[in-house]
């Protein structure tokens, strides 16, 4: 596994240089929800991509735990840790990576440093969910030996954070 790939807990600074990542190396489409309006980066995205995090993270009381993705010095991404409504005490799973850093490792290492922090946390299972056409988060899944549901053009795994071997 890479070892200069680190999580850190978003603050306002970092948020800054997720939003600089995002703009230079990101689709928006990839990175937040939808925004309607012309297409790419426009002022009212990059304001919403900011509203988005400040809200769900950074706020009194946020609803998930969000990290920028570090690789060496730059922030090259941002992870998500997203609690859910429901039995099995669960998290759901959220990452993004500028283009020019992805398929070479990235990815596979912020999923393990996630499920350790989620099991830090006191999680049972980490949630993921995907498209069919995500080959890459399907084979990141893949290498941890976990079941993949796929229902038409969603493709879903629970990782068992209690059973030894992951992470
Ligand atoms: C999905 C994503 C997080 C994966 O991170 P990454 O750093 O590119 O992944 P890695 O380099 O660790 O590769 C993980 C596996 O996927 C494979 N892979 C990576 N990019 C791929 C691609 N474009 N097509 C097919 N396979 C790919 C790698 O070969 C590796 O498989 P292997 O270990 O069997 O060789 C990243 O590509 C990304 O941010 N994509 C855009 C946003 C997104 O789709 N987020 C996930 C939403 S659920």
């Amino acid at each position: 596994m890479r070892s200069d790939v680190t999580l850190r807990r978003l603050d306002e600074v970092l948020l800054q240089d997720l939003l600089d990542a995002a703009v230079v190396d990101a689709d928006p489409d990839e990175v937040m929800p939808p925004v309607a309006g012309a297409a790419g980066w426009t002022g009212e995205r990059r304001t919403a991509f900011l509203r988005f995090h400040r809200s769900r993270s950074l706020s009194a009381e946020p609803v998930e735990s969000t990290y920028a993705i570090v690789v060496g010095d730059a922030v090259v991404g941002a992870a998500r840790l997203y609690p859910l409504e429901g039995p099995r005490h669960a998290v759901e799973a959220g990452v993004w990576i500028g283009r020019s850093h992805r398929g070479s490792g990235v990815g596979s290492a912020v999923l393990r440093h996630l499920l350790v922090l989620a099991r830090t946390d006191g999680f049972d299972s980490l949630f993921v969910s995907t498209t069919s056409g995500n080959t890459a988060v399907q084979r990141l899944l893949a290498a941890m030996d976990v079941d993949l549901v796929r229902e038409g053009d969603s493709v879903t795994a629970w990782v068992d954070l209690v059973a030894a071997g992951h992470g």
